[in-house]
């Protein structure tokens, strides 16, 4: 457990092993002269490395403190010339890269000064927000499964964050906020990261559970039989090929403010993906336990909002199943009939996502009519090819919807790409047997925009967006809070976007 407090004593007089400072690129070495004072090298090492504050640039210098063995320790964040990355992304990644660095010093507390001018003119309380993040993603670790003691990261455990007197309130509400959210955003990776047949449906309908009685929230899970008779079509025929057993998840929030707007968010829960009868080859399988990435991350939201409580009503609807092959399982050529009344041909078994999600949005639509619905889905490689891990993909037509999803992208740091919606796609999913098909044609290709359009059929006239996260659920290279794993994508994203509806 690392704990988090906030200090408005000297950095220098903190009884932590690492002091830390995190500074802009060519910023200027007198600002370390305190640190200097006690740690003379400190300079010459500077001078020697040519450091200059680059992001993610770093340098540690052990020193001897109060007779103690302890680290000084610099971390570039670079400035306002890396394209595409935003002043807080470059302070969340410094921050990141701070936290490997006392790993690697084997540290077990750190202290640093929570410095809201580096972020140009943000509040104090959100620039300890996003260090709090930062700092407990970068320190979320799966170790579950390992035996070995020497490979277990527990030791670190502390962080200070240095504040002058008349700012600790606002950082202490900063830091309260932050651990709610990065939180959430830990147990959705968590949750992802379990084995599959160890996170299988009925293991997230738990989890969700446990998150409604811890929250108080209203819990709705239909079983597999209730969703046959239901009609629910598209989510019962994914299941048929499983042993076990397929479910709604749906939670919701409510706000003590009268006539506030209802968001509705829904996650794909593939707890495994191997594609059904059109089997995956093995290598694009390997990564598969991540295809509930957006089922868990509504789930968190939800968990973290009825904490932060905004002025909306939240709802939140997972279908979960696992999808295998079997003499049960759902055979290209099947037909199936949605909640909704539609019918779609299954032409590939793999493009499941959008047969589950269908059941899970008409009901949505049908059930909560929401001001607006924004669903999460590790839904297409194509998606994953066009953005890589670097933005999740916007399918959306409603501009203003959009801008609110985008300036949540920007500030959390889930950072989201346009995608083209456009009737020119529209034919790409027609079918001569059913209303629709549930692949893309082979002219029009552009695989996440046909499965998006797949979606619409299902969203009538609510205010929609789709956002697929198949390139960054999961693996993401090169950020220094990420390592090989789950991310928690959209969590950050649509805690966001609540927190801010109104405004
Ligand atoms: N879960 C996959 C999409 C995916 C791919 C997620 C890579 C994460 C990383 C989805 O169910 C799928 O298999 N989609 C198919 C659709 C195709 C058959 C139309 C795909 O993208 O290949
Ligand atoms: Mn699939
Ligand atoms: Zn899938």
């Amino acid at each position: 457990m690392l704990t988090i407090s906030v200090s408005a004593e000297n950095l220098l007089s903190q009884h932590v092993d690492c002091y830390a400072y995190v500074v802009e690129k060519n910023f200027d070495v007198a600002k370390l002269h305190e640190a200097t004072k006690v740690c003379p090298e400190l300079g010459d090492v500077i001078k020697h490395r040519g450091f200059s504050g680059s992001l993610q640039e770093i340098v540690s210098v052990p020193f001897s403190h109060n007779n103690k063995l302890a680290f000084c320790i610099v971390v570039g964040m670079g400035d306002q010339n890396i394209k595409g990355v935003g002043v807080v992304e470059c302070y969340r990644r410094a921050v990141g890269q701070l936290v490997k660095e006392v790993r690697a010093c084997k540290g077990a507390s750190v202290a640093f000064h929570c410095d809201a001018d580096l972020l140009g003119s943000v509040a104090h309380e959100y620039a300890a927000e996003q260090a709090v993040i930062a700092l407990k993603l970068a320190e979320y670790h799966f170790d579950d499964f390992i035996t070995e003691k020497s490979r277990k990261e527990n030791n670190f455990n502390r962080v200070i964050l240095v504040t002058e007197s008349q700012h600790t309130e606002d950082v202490q509400r900063g830091v309260t906020k932050g651990t709610v959210i990065v939180d959430a955003v830990n147990q959705t990776r968590h949750w992802i990261d379990m084995p599959p047949t160890q996170f299988t449906p009925q293991h997230l309908v738990e989890k969700a559970q446990e998150v409604a009685q811890r929250n108080n929230l209203k819990m709705t899970a239909f079983g597999e039989k209730e969703i046959i008779q239901m009609g629910m079509g598209g989510l019962a025929s994914v299941s048929r090929g499983s042993e076990v057993d397929c479910a709604l998840i749906i939670l919701e929030y409510k706000t003590t403010k009268q006539n506030a707007p209802t968001l509705c968010f829904v996650g794909k829960g593939i707890t495994f993906d191997s594609g059904g009868l059109s089997l995956k080859p093995a290598d694009s399988m390997e990564t598969m336990k991540d295809d509930m990435a957006g089922a868990a991350a509504v789930i968190s939201t939800i968990d973290a909002l009825a904490q932060l409580k905004p002025d909306v009503n939240i709802v939140v609807l997972a279908p979960t199943s696992e999808n295998l092959p079997s003499g049960t399982a759902t055979k290209p050529g099947d037909i199936v009939k949605f909640y909704n009344g539609k019918t779609a041909e299954i032409k590939n078994t793999d493009a499941e996502g959008r047969l589950i999600l269908a059941d899970a949005l008409s009901y949505a639509v049908k059930h909560y009519k929401p001001d607006a619905m924004v669903d999460l889905a590790t839904l297409t490689g194509a998606c994953a090819y066009a953005l890589g891990p670097v933005y999740s993909g916007l399918f959306s037509e409603y501009p203003a919807l959009s801008e609110k999803l985008h300036a949540a992208g920007d500030i959390s740091g889930d950072r989201l790409w346009q995608m083209p919606m456009g009737d020119d796609y529209k034919k790409a999913i027609t079918s001569t047997v059913a209303d629709i098909c549930n692949i893309g044609s082979k002219q029009i290709r552009a695989g996440g925009t046909t499965a998006a359009h797949f979606l619409q059929h299902f969203v009538g006239d609510t205010v929609w967006a789709h956002i697929d996260i198949a390139g960054t659920a999961f693996d993401v290279p090169n950020v220094s809070y990420y390592r090989p794993g789950a991310t928690g994508v959209g969590v950050r994203l649509l805690v966001n976007l609540a927190m801010n509806w109104n405004k």
